[in-house]
């Protein structure tokens, strides 16, 4: 099960809309989410769709226990989920930073609904149903977000909190001097 290459923004297979999983238990599904897993894992991301592997079915895995990129987050169960849906619950939306291994090196604030309830199948065809909010709740929807070819700055409402990393979260003693 290797590690697979992950497609960065401006890939035009990042805009495409996933198509469902027919069937389930199957040698080619497990072999997927294997890969899933693994690029996942050496990535050390939170999450992935398939698509960022350039496979557009709608597969995501997601959860972490210690994260080096997202530190001050409660854990999120490692979950595979086949066919997700998401439906809000309530109207309530909550704002933080984002960021995705398709956009290296970059953050941005994204609102996102604040409790959800999703549904999909892990890959025996098992459902899952969990009621969730908060990080797991905006993991969940930015991984989804992926099955239907939308892209986390595509949902930043104020663009002048979109940039690199460094940029963002690091001091600037230099700034001081310049103003
Ligand atoms: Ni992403």
């Amino acid at each position: 099960m290797p590690a697979r290459p992950i497609l960065r923004i401006g890939h035009p297979l990042l805009l495409q809309r996933a198509q469902s999983v027919a069937e389930f238990n199957t040698p080619q599904l497990d072999a997927l989410v294997a890969d899933m897993l693994e690029t996942m894992e050496q990535a050390e991301g939170a999450g992935l769709a398939a698509s960022q592997i350039g496979v557009l079915q709608r597969v995501v895995v997601f959860g972490f226990e210690d994260n080096p990129r997202y530190p001050d987050r409660e854990p999120v169960a490692l979950t595979v989920l086949v066919n997700p849906e998401i439906q809000p619950l309530g109207e309530e939306m909550e704002s933080d930073w984002e960021g995705c291994l398709s956009v290296p090196g970059m953050r941005g604030w994204v609102p996102r609904h604040r409790r959800i309830v999703y549904r999909g199948f892990d890959p025996q065809g098992n459902p899952i149903q969990r009621e969730v909010e908060g990080f797991h709740a905006r993991l969940v929807q930015h991984e989804c977000d992926h099955l239907d070819g939308i892209l986390y700055p595509q949902r930043i409402e104020d663009m002048s909190k979109f940039g690199f990393e460094d940029e963002l979260f690091e001091e600037h003693p230099e700034i001081e001097d310049a103003c």
